[in-house]
């Protein structure tokens, strides 16, 4: 493990048993406050793209807009926000997802890409998978061209990150 990457691990702090007990939470917000965690954060994840064309920047409520809008500016692309269902103003296009108990849907705006548009998706977190397959398909509806789903944590024994490449879609993610 790279010093940069050892760094980015110490700035997440884990909070026992949140939301429920036997849950560990790895919370993020520490790593945000940390000017050089942080930066290094955003570097790490948008230098796999350096060079290369990528038109949007998916990025994934709530935590996902975090990173996502600081990668759309350093890639020079533009940002699409995948809500919660209702969230969004315009014509959207959903699809619904399960979760523990009963499901959930997430929404794009209809008008958010052009098919063809070359777009990496971004979340702080992959667990089960359930969220960023949604995302992939809502993203494949439009027409997008994804390039790969990229995370902060990846929880491997959740199973997301193979979930995912079973779309056929690349996953990287910086600690586990
Ligand atoms: C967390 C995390 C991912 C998702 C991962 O969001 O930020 O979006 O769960 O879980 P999955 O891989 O099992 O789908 P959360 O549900 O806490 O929503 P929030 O960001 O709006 O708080
Ligand atoms: N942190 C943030 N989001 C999550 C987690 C976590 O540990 N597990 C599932 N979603």
């Amino acid at each position: 493990e790279s010093p940069v990457i050892s760094d980015i691990k110490a700035a997440i702090r884990t909070i026992p048993d949140y939301p429920k007990p036997g849950i560990m939470f790895r919370d993020i917000t520490t790593l945000l406050g940390d000017t050089r965690a942080f930066r290094r954060t955003v570097d790490e994840l948008v230098n796999p793209y350096a060079g290369s064309k990528v038109d949007k920047i998916a990025g994934i409520e709530a935590r996902g807009f975090i990173v996502g809008g600081a990668m759309a500016h350093q890639l020079s692309a533009g940002f699409v926000p995948i809500r919660k269902k209702g969230k969004l103003p315009h014509q959207v296009v959903s699809v619904a997802y399960a979760l523990e108990y009963g499901s959930d849907e997430i929404e794009i705006h209809a008008d958010a890409l052009v098919a063809g548009e070359r777009v990496v998706l971004v979340d702080d977190l992959i667990a089960t998978g359930g969220t960023a397959t949604a995302a992939v398909e809502l993203l494949r509806k439009l027409g997008a061209d994804v390039v790969a789903c990229c995370f902060i944590v990846d929880l491997p024994e959740l199973g997301g990150a193979e979930r995912l490449r079973g779309l056929g879609v690349e996953v990287r993610s910086l600690v586990a």
